[in-house]
């Protein structure tokens, strides 16, 4: 391509060292459907002759159907996917040899990597849109299960496992909105900025971007070659789900111990031990909350990759795309899985409630019936914690306790309050906008469908 100035081929080793057709070669579609954006400008400007921008846009046709019937090998010497399939329909048409007017491959990697992002993202959207719709479908399942709370990983107040689910859908939901800034910041044209300078040529950028479904060309021709913001936006949204997605992990790991017990996996999502005949593991969890690292590690390589690049397209940028392929496939991979296990987990009440009835997750209820009897917040909180720790030392639940024993404690007390003294009804009472009571669950599954 550039041997005008060299006197030798470029070596061997430079060659492999430099190449990076093992990492775009994925991105040859999107690559073609630029090229041809690009010959559709050229012939309708007048830059070449339009009978042969036709000629280039079949050859790059016939070069399209060669790679996908298998009938193509790119080659390494050809540095990359953009080279391998200009080389190619050179050979197939000499007025390939035209294709590359008005054109770098620095504005054309820019153009091919953000088309091959755009239908990633899109799809990773149906794929978390799939996951958002299962959270809501459990929440709907679950919106009467009753598990405790925790703060402090320490029992805090009994909640409604579908309010549980519905808190993910939260998380879920910003996700979204942060997927869909990244599909923002990739939605101009970066076709026509040249190596970094534009053009002598009078390209028409507005018709490229249109072709290619660009809201706009850039605005910038140095900043287009030298911006990858759109990839480290990806990587934001990429890293922030897959901490919610460690984290939710985290959870569902915990409460499948034997030790809490209040879900229920799926066989098929478990794995078993070589030699404990006994386990049911939660593998497909602990991989996805072991993947969150790499997600995170993608991110931070391409920050310290731009980090100190001077402006525009310098070679280190060829390094923008490994990790991001990495990230896309494991993102992808973990929302599907995901949204198939979460469909099928059950919830086992029965263990959750146990685990409830031996806590003092009621303590809050008690010391609010106080308020609602006049009684100040803080003396309220204090009467409840006192009583609390006189049942701590003798090992006793509050259920244990008579309407008698309780009036000896905090006189305020009347058998009204008795009837409060359940997990179920402490979960209905929380009937504040957002909160865990049933009836506001069921209003915020509705709120959830309608914006799905
Ligand atoms: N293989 C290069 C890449 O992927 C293409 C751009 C090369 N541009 C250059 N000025 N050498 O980034």
């Amino acid at each position: 391509m550039w041997h005008g100035r060299f006197k030798a081929d470029t070596a061997k080793t430079v060659q492999a060292f430099t190449q990076s057709l093992d990492i775009d070669w994925r991105m040859y579609e999107a690559d073609i459907q630029g090229s041809v954006a690009h010959a559709k400008m050229l012939g309708k400007t007048g830059i070449i002759p339009p009978a042969e921008a036709d000629k280039i846009i079949s050859g790059l046709m016939a070069v399209l159907g060669e790679i996908q019937a298998g009938k193509f090998t790119p080659s390494e010497s050809l540095e990359d996917v953009h080279m391998n399939i200009e080389a190619r329909l050179t050979e197939i048409e000499p007025l390939g040899a035209k294709l590359h007017t008005a054109r770098s491959r620095n504005d054309q990697v820019a153009t091919t990597t953000r088309i091959y992002l755009r239908t990633r993202l899109n799809a990773l959207r149906e794929n978390l849109r799939e996951l958002l719709r299962v959270l809501v479908s459990n929440a709907e399942r679950h919106t009467d299960i009753i598990i405790p709370g925790y703060t402090h990983m320490q029992q805090a107040q009994p909640i409604s496992l579908g309010h549980y689910w519905l808190a993910w859908f939260e998380a879920f939901n910003r996700d979204k909105s942060r997927l869909n800034f990244a599909l923002d910041a990739l939605d101009e044209c970066p076709l026509g900025a040249g190596a970094l300078a534009g053009s002598t040529l009078p390209v028409d950028r507005m018709m490229t971007s249109e072709l290619l479904g660009f809201s706009q060309p850039t605005r910038n021709s140095l900043d287009t070659v030298a911006n990858r913001d759109y990839m480290t936006d990806y990587h934001y949204f990429a890293s922030v789900f897959m901490i919610h997605v460690s984290r939710l992990c985290n959870d569902l790991i915990t409460w499948n111990s034997q030790e809490f017990g209040f879900i229920v996996l799926p066989d098929e999502f478990c794995t078993g031990s070589s030699m404990m005949p006994q386990k049911k593991n939660p593998d497909v969890l602990e991989l996805a909350r072991g993947k969150t690292g790499q997600i995170i590690g993608h991110m931070l390589d391409l920050l310290v990759n731009l980090k100190g690049l001077p402006m525009t397209y310098n070679r280190d940028l060829q390094e923008d795309k490994r990790g991001l392929w990495e990230s896309l496939d494991t993102v992808e991979a973990v929302m599907k899985i995901l949204a198939e296990l979460l469909s099928r987990v059950e919830a086992d009440e029965k263990l959750a409630l146990a685990g409830l009835e031996k806590g003092y997750s009621l303590a809050t209820d008690v010391a609010e019936y106080l308020v609602m009897k006049g009684v100040p917040f803080h003396e309220a909180h204090m009467k409840a914690g006192r009583l609390v720790g006189w049942c701590v030392e003798r090992g006793i639940a509050f259920s244990d306790l008579t309407l008698e024993q309780w009036q000896e404690h905090i006189p305020e007390v009347d058998s009204a309050m008795m009837g409060i003294l359940s997990a179920r009804e402490s979960v209905r009472r929380r009937n504040t906008y957002g909160g865990t009571g049933f009836e506001q669950v069921r209003n915020q599954i509705e709120e959830a469908k309608s914006r799905l």
